[in-house]
């Protein structure tokens, strides 16, 4: 009897001990808005994300924006023929964004995953709370700060632009929201 128990005691050690794939990691906080989800959770220094979007354009997330588009932090993704594309972009004007590594910078994207089923796009990366790149800002993990959420629809070139874009003002750590535009 005593060896079923120590038998089923370490089956269940074993089971815990086995690693999350990230399509079932379950995120701390949780923002909806129409058709997109932006679901995130801030681990020390990073922060995990994930977006979803009802297109098979691109999906896209601009941290910190000053100026409409310019000076955010944008993270862009889209998925074709199975095969994901998620790049790190900057807020270069105010109606426009450009590759990091195209304007000197680098990316600072780690462990990207995408998928696109039944017309919804899905991205999930991590990024460093601070890259200590130019064409990045230091995400705020207290207090608040601004994020912008849009996707694309159709083609899933990032030049394409947005059917539907917003801007809300969030706090990383608490979750707490509001829709600022
Ligand atoms: C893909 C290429 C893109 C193009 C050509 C583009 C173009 C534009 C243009 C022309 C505007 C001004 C008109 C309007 O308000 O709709 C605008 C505004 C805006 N865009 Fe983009 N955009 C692009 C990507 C993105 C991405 C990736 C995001 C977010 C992740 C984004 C977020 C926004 C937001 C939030 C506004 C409104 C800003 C405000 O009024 O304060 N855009 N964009």
């Amino acid at each position: 009897m005593k060896k079923i128990y120590s038998i089923i005691i370490v089956l269940t050690l074993m089971i815990l001990a086995l690693p999350l794939p990230l399509s079932a990691m379950e995120y701390q906080h949780k923002l909806d808005v129409k058709n997109m989800q932006f679901s995130w959770t801030i681990e020390g220094d990073l922060i995990h994300v994930r977006l979803s979007a009802k297109t098979t354009g691109w999906v896209g997330i601009g941290f910190d924006p000053e100026n409409a588009m310019q000076g955010a932090n944008i993270i862009i993704g889209a998925v074709k023929d199975g095969a994901f594309k998620i790049e790190d972009h900057y807020g270069d004007r105010k109606r426009g964004h450009s590759n990091d590594e195209e304007l000197g910078g680098k990316n600072d994207v780690i462990n990207p995953s995408g998928t696109e089923e039944d017309g919804v796009t899905t991205i999930s990366f991590t990024l460093p709370l601070n890259t200590g790149d130019k064409y990045d800002k230091p995400i705020n993990a207290e207090g608040t700060s601004l994020v912008m959420l849009a996707y694309g629809a159709g083609k899933d070139s990032f030049k394409n632009r947005h059917p539907y874009r917003t801007v809300w003002e969030v706090n990383y750590s608490t979750g707490e929201n509001k829709k600022i535009k």
